[in-house]
């Protein structure tokens, strides 16, 4: 019965973030026990050169040595570079090109006519781009996106045909964001190679949308572009998906092909009829989320039909996540979802399940989350007055029709069957496809940029990390991407 619900709120990611800088020793004696080991003089100048411009160009990845972002800040350690892995890493940070690129499958005609088409949700690519289409036209010019530097944590370009991408940091991420999110792009590249286009972005990795839809004037300015990791109806952010499919280290989540198999075995191990007849929530109440806290009153297996657990990470973190095993936190008929601080990862487990997941009114959005349909895949509850009561209704709706819950439950599973990890890398290239249609000028990198590469990641990476970059490799898609729904013909304009 074990469980929990993961975080994407601020909460515990603030301490890990602080715990994890203290891991790199100060600089002077790292440069101190490093020149203990070299004689030769000329060797020490030589590394030292090397080491400089390492630890510049490292800095912001691991995002140890940032001012917080100022519109969100943090606590963190400021002026601790990681030394080193900027020193171990400095042969593989130029990012030198492969002696041989793979090849891009060829087009396989027999196979395109086959060509499936996208989930239905990959149609809010185009409501969420709509903003700056104009006649026919790109409407983001650069000084459009130099806009929305000042909300952005990182700019990031795609350029030679899709082989090179530059990253040039302005804020510190939260934990391993910055590093996960570069990640999941260099693995967008191997996977369709030579199809990424060339594209200049603005992406920030904080929790919360920050571009307002504004509804002033017949001709209102273009709002700036930012990509980010949710967004809702009162915002323009463009949501991008987070960096959680790629494995999230700091909670021990694995990448979310590995996750989802299990969850899915550990689904099927506990059938409808033995599931426990109950609307289950295990999650962190604390993260600034009133939300959350109205939850916990709900707490009455009697009186509402509900159990609201608090996750306590800590206890977690000492029995090696044991009690937290995603895969073992399907015994329950239903599954409450509920927002934290913003959007959160746990709506694919939850749904993974298949169990009834009983949504309470959302208010973020996130990519696939569109594809949600009231009593289709999900049960809806509402957040506003009487949240126990639509909880305690669902649970005695789905006790009395059990072969429509159980349905519902399943239909909840096959979305996040279908939104494999193939799906991931689609909805990515038709988001950046029709992005880099809108740019009206060429992408070229920053000076200030650092180039990133599958090679300079993995080394930068502490070995946590690691393990799960390596689980989460793409392999060059074998087949085309699904293809994808045109805009509907009045949403222009
Ligand atoms: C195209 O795909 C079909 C079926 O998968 C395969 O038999 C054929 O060899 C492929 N052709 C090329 C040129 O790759
Ligand atoms: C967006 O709206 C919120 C709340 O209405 C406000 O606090 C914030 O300053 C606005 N942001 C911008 C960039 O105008
Ligand atoms: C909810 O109630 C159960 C049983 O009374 C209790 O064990 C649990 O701690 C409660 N949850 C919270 C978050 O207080």
């Amino acid at each position: 019965m074990g469980g929990y619900i993961p975080e994407s709120g601020t909460g515990t990611v603030v301490r890990a973030a602080r715990a994890g800088a203290g891991r790199y020793p100060p600089l002077a004696s790292l440069v101190v026990s490093t020149i203990a080991a070299f004689s030769a003089v000329i060797v020490i100048a030589v590394l030292h050169s090397a080491y400089d411009e390492a630890v510049s160009r490292t800095r912001t990845l691991l995002g140890h040595n940032l001012e917080p972002t100022p519109w969100h800040p943090f606590p963190h350690d400021k002026g601790r570079p990681p030394p080193r892995a900027a020193l171990r890493c400095a042969p593989l940070l130029s990012c030198l090109p492969p002696l041989s690129h793979p090849h891009p499958s060829p087009p396989n005609a027999s196979r395109s006519r086959r060509t499936k088409q996208c989930p239905a949700y990959f149609a809010a690519i185009h409501r969420d781009l709509a903003p700056w289409r104009r006649h026919g036209h790109g409407g983001i010019t650069r000084e459009l996106l130099d806009s929305a530097r000042s909300r952005a944590s990182m700019r990031v370009t795609i350029t030679g045909n899709g082989r090179r991408l530059h990253v040039d940091l302005y804020y510190a991420c939260v934990q391993s964001r910055a590093l996960f999110t570069v990640w999941s792009l260099l693995q967008l590249m191997r996977r369709y190679p030579g199809r990424v286009p060339d594209v200049d972005l603005m992406f920030d990795c904080m929790d919360r949308p920050a571009i307002n839809r504004t509804t002033g004037g017949p001709n209102p300015p273009l709002p700036p572009p930012l990509f980010r990791y949710c967004t809702t109806k009162d915002h323009l952010d463009i949501p991008f998906p987070d960096w959680s499919f790629w494995g999230w280290p700091e909670t021990h989540i694995n990448p979310w092909a590995k996750e989802f198999r299990a969850i899915k075995q550990g689904s099927r191990r506990v059938k409808w009829g033995d599931r426990v007849p109950l609307a289950f929530w295990k999650g962190n109440p604390d993260v600034a989320s009133p939300l959350r806290l109205a939850l916990l009153a709900c707490n009455d297996t009697n009186l509402w039909h509900a159990q609201i657990m608090r996750q306590n990470w800590e206890e977690e973190a000492k029995s090696g996540y044991r009690h937290s095993a995603l895969s073992t936190q399907c015994a329950h008929r239903y599954k409450v979802y509920a927002e934290g601080f913003a959007w959160s990862v746990s709506l694919k487990y939850i749904l993974a399940c298949g169990s009834m997941a009983l949504v309470i009114d959302p208010r973020y959005e996130d990519f696939f989350s569109r594809g949600l349909e009231a009593k289709v895949n999900h049960w809806p509850v509402r957040a506003d007055v009487g949240m126990c009561e639509s909880i305690r209704d669902a649970v005695e709706w789905g006790n009395a029709h059990p072969e429509e819950a159980e349905l519902v439950g399943r239909r909840g599973q096959r979305l996040m069957q279908e939104l494999g990890m193939d799906a991931v890398y689609d909805y990515m290239l038709h988001l950046l496809t029709e992005y880099a249609k809108l740019l009206d000028f060429v992408p070229s990198p920053p000076d200030t940029a650092q180039e990133a590469c599958v090679g300079s990641v993995l080394c930068l990476a502490d070995e946590g990390q690691r393990r799960f970059l390596e689980m989460s490799k793409a392999e060059p898609a074998t087949g085309e991407p699904c293809s994808l729904p045109p805009p509907p013909a009045a949403a222009d304009g």
